[in-house]
C-alpha cells in the first residue's frame, strides 16, 4: 500500500499532461457502471483511439468502466508499469467499495463487470510481469467463482453487465472477430445463418480455409455433446435432450436443431484427448479420433491472422510447431501456405510422438532463483500424456492432401531433436549449426515446463525479428514459468498478448441477444467468456525488430 502511494506520487511528478491519467489514479469517488454512456469507451479501445479515450477518462465524472477501459490501453501498448499503477488503484477502489480484499472470492465484486475487468486486467499485468504466476493456481476458488458467475450470467444476461473490456476481450485488437469468415456472427448471433458465411464469401481461399477449420475441429461430424455444464444448465431449467444429441443417435437420425452447435470462434472439438471425456466404449473411442486439433476456431483464425501478418510484413522463415499432438495446427499451417500461394516456406512438425515426458528439471522463480513447487506445473502427474504417433500425424496430413516435402518431421524430445537442426541457445550447451533454418513462426504446444523451455532454447534464436511466438498453454503454470525464465534470460521485453480463443464465446457484443435463443444460451453456458478467473489458453508475442535475429 505504501509503495503504491509512493509510486503514484513519483508517477504524477514525472507525468506530462497528455499522458498522465491523473484522475484515473486520484479520484476517490468514482461513478459506477455508467448508465448514461452507452459504451463507455469500449469502441474507442477497439478502434485504437487511445489518446481520445484517456482524455475522456480524465474528468471526475468518468465512470469506472471508462477508466477501466482507459487503463487497458496502457496494457495493450505494453506499458505494464502505468497499467499496473492505474489498475492497482482502480482495484483498490473496487476493494473498498465492496469491502473486500483482492484477490478474493466475492461474487458481487467479481460479477460487477467494471470491477471484473479491472481485476482481469490487473492479473494479466501481474502475470506478464513474471513474478505472480502462482496467483491463478487456486483451482477450487476458480471453479466456485466460475460456477457462480455462470449461474448469475444465465439468470440475468446483460442486465448487470457493464461494458468495460478486459485484455481477453480485445486480444488482437479484434482481428479475429473482424475476420471475414466470422463476420456474420456479429450481425445476429441467433439468426439461422449464424453458422457462417463461407458460401457468401467472395474468395475461394477463404472458403477453403473455413472448410479446413470445420474439418480439423470436427465441426462437420460432431454435434452438441459437451456435457460439462449440464448440471448448471439444469439448475437454470435449460436442459437439452442429451440422449437425442448423443453420438449413437446422430449416426442414425438427422439431429434435432437443438443439437446443432453454433459455428463460431468458440467451437472446439469435444473430448480433448479423449481420456477426460468420461465416455466409454467403441463409438466414444471413434468419436475421440475424429478431430485433428483441440484448438478452438478462434485459435485457428488467430493463426491465419498471424500468418497474414508474416506474409504482409515479409518476415523471412519457415513455420514450426513444437508439440503437435494429432497435427491439426501444422495441417492448418500447411493449408494456409497453400491457400496463400506461398511456394517456399516449410512447416516443421516437431514432437516426441511419444507424449509429454516426465519432468526433468526443477522449476525456478526467475526473480529469486528459488526452486518452486513442482506442482506449479500441473502436467507432472497428468495421466493423459497426449500421445499421438508420427504415423497418425502423417496419416492426418495425407487425408487433407497436404503432405509433401515441405512438411518436415523432427522426431524426439526438443532438447535432443532441435539442436542438431537449429543449434541451441541453452546456456549449458550452446550449439551453432551452419545453414540452420530460419523461422517466422514458432508455435509451442508442449504443456510442460521442460518442453516449453527446450523449444524456446532450441529455436528462438532462429526466429526472424518480427516473427511470432505462440504459447499454447499459457493457463498452465509450468509453461508460464518457462516463458518467464527464457524471456528474463534474454531480456525479451515485447508485450505478451492473449489470443482470443476459448475466452471468446461469440463475436457478438450483445449478450442479451445471444441469450435470446437456446443455442446462444447453451453457448454461454459452455463458454469461459464469463469467467474472470481462468487465464486464456493461448498467448503470444512478436519478436522485436531490434532483437538479434538469425
Ligand atoms: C462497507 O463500507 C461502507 C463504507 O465504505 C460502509 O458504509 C458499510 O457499512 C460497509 N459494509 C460492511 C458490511 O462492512
Ligand atoms: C532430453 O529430455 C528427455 C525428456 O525430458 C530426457 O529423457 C533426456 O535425458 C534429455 N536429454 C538430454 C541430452 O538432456
Amino acid at each position: 500500500m505504501r509503495s503504491l502511494s509512493l509510486l503514484i506520487l513519483i508517477y504524477d511528478a514525472i507525468a506530462d499532461e497528455t499522458f498522465v491519467p491523473r484522475t484515473l489514479v486520484e479520484t476517490d469517488d468514482i461513478p459506477l457502471n455508467g448508465e448514461d454512456s452507452t459504451d463507455a469507451g469500449a469502441a474507442l479501445v477497439k478502434s485504437g483511439a487511445y489518446a481520445e479515450l484517456r482524455q475522456a477518462a480524465q474528468t471526475t465524472s468518468a465512470t469506472l468502466e471508462l477508466r477501466a477501459n482507459a487503463a487497458l490501453t496502457y496494457l495493450l501498448e505494453g506499458d505494464l508499469t502505468t497499467a499496473d499503477i492505474v489498475l492497482s488503484h482502480l482495484a483498490r477502489w473496487c476493494r473498498t467499495k465492496w469491502n473486500k480484499t483482492l484477490p478474493d472470492n466475492d461474487e458481487i465484486a467479481w460479477l460487477h463487470a467494471p470491477c471484473g475487468a479491472v481485476k482481469k486486467n490487473l492479473f494479466w499485468t501481474l502475470e506478464t510481469r513474471e513474478t505472480h504466476f502462482q496467483l491463478w493456481d487456486l483451482q477450487e476458488e476458480i471453479m466456485d467463482t466460475y460456477k457462480a458467475r455462470l449461474r448469475a450470467a444465465l439468470r440475468g444476461v446483460g442486465t448487470s453487465e457493464g461494458k468495460a473490456l478486459s485484455v481477453y476481450d480485445v486480444g488482437l485488437g479484434d482481428a479475429v472477430c473482424k475476420h471475414r469468415t466470422l463476420q456474420e456472427q456479429i450481425q445476429n448471433p441467433c439468426s439461422p445463418t449464424m453458422h457462417g458465411s463461407a458460401a457468401t464469401t467472395l474468395k475461394v481461399e477463404d472458403a477453403y480455409l473455413d472448410l479446413l477449420r470445420r474439418g480439423l475441429t470436427n465441426f462437420l461430424h460432431a454435434d452438441w455433446q459437451n456435457m460439462d455444464w449440464r448440471p448448471y444448465l439444469e439448475e437454470e431449467g435449460l436442459t437439452h435432450d442429451a440422449k437425442a444429441c448423443s453420438v449413437q443417435e446422430l449416426s442414425h437420425v438427422p439431429p434435432a436443431q437443438a443439437c446443432e452447435q453454433p459455428w463460431g470462434p468458440a467451437w472446439r472439438a469435444a473430448g480433448v484427448s479423449g481420456l477426460a471425456s468420461g465416455k466409454e466404449g467403441e463409438e466414444a473411442e471413434r468419436q475421440r479420433r475424429r478431430f485433428q486439433t483441440t484448438l478452438a476456431v478462434a485459435d485457428l483464425v488467430h493463426l491465419e491472422v498471424v500468418v497474414d501478418t508474416i506474409l504482409t510484413d515479409n518476415v523471412k522463415g519457415d513455420f514450426m510447431e513444437a508439440g503437435v499432438f494429432r497435427g491439426g495446427a501444422c495441417i492448418m499451417l500447411r493449408g494456409l501456405l497453400a491457400a496463400k500461394r506461398d511456394v517456399h516456406r516449410r512447416v516443421y512438425v516437431a514432437d516426441s510422438f511419444a507424449g509429454i515426458p516426465p519432468p526433468r528439471r526443477a522449476i525456478e522463480d526467475v526473480s529469486t532463483g528459488k526452486v518452486l513447487d513442482p506442482e506449479l506445473d500441473p502436467t507432472f502427474d497428468w495421466v493423459d500424456r497426449f500421445v499421438a504417433g508420427e504415423d497418425l500425424v502423417r496419416y492426418n496430413f495425407r487425408r487433407y492432401g497436404l503432405l509433401d516435402d515441405r512438411v518436415r518431421f523432427l522426431r524426439g524430445f526438443f532438447n535432443e531433436s532441435l539442436p542438431p537442426v537449429f543449434g541451441s541457445t541453452s546456456t549449458e550447451r550452446p550449439v551453432t549449426i551452419n545453414n540452420a533454418p530460419t523461422l517466422a513462426l514458432l508455435r509451442i504446444d508442449a504443456d510442460a515446463y521442460d518442453g516449453v523451455l527446450d523449444a524456446l532454447e532450441g529455436a528462438y534464436h532462429r526466429l526472424s525479428p518480427g516473427g511470432f511466438v505462440i504459447i499454447d498453454d499459457w493457463h498452465l503454470g509450468g509453461a508460464r514459468a518457462a516463458v518467464h525464465a527464457f524471456r528474463r534470460r534474454f531480456s525479451i521485453k515485447g508485450p505478451i498478448r492473449s489470443s482470443p480463443s476459448d475466452l471468446v464465446l461469440t463475436c457478438s457484443t450483445d449478450l442479451t441477444a445471444v441469450a435470446s435463443c437456446a443455442t446462444g444460451r447453451a453457448l454461454l453456458a459452455q463458454s469461459k467468456a464469463y469467467t474472470v478467473t481462468v487465464l486464456p489458453h493461448v498467448a503470444y508475442w512478436r519478436k522485436g525488430w531490434d532483437e538479434p535475429g538469425p
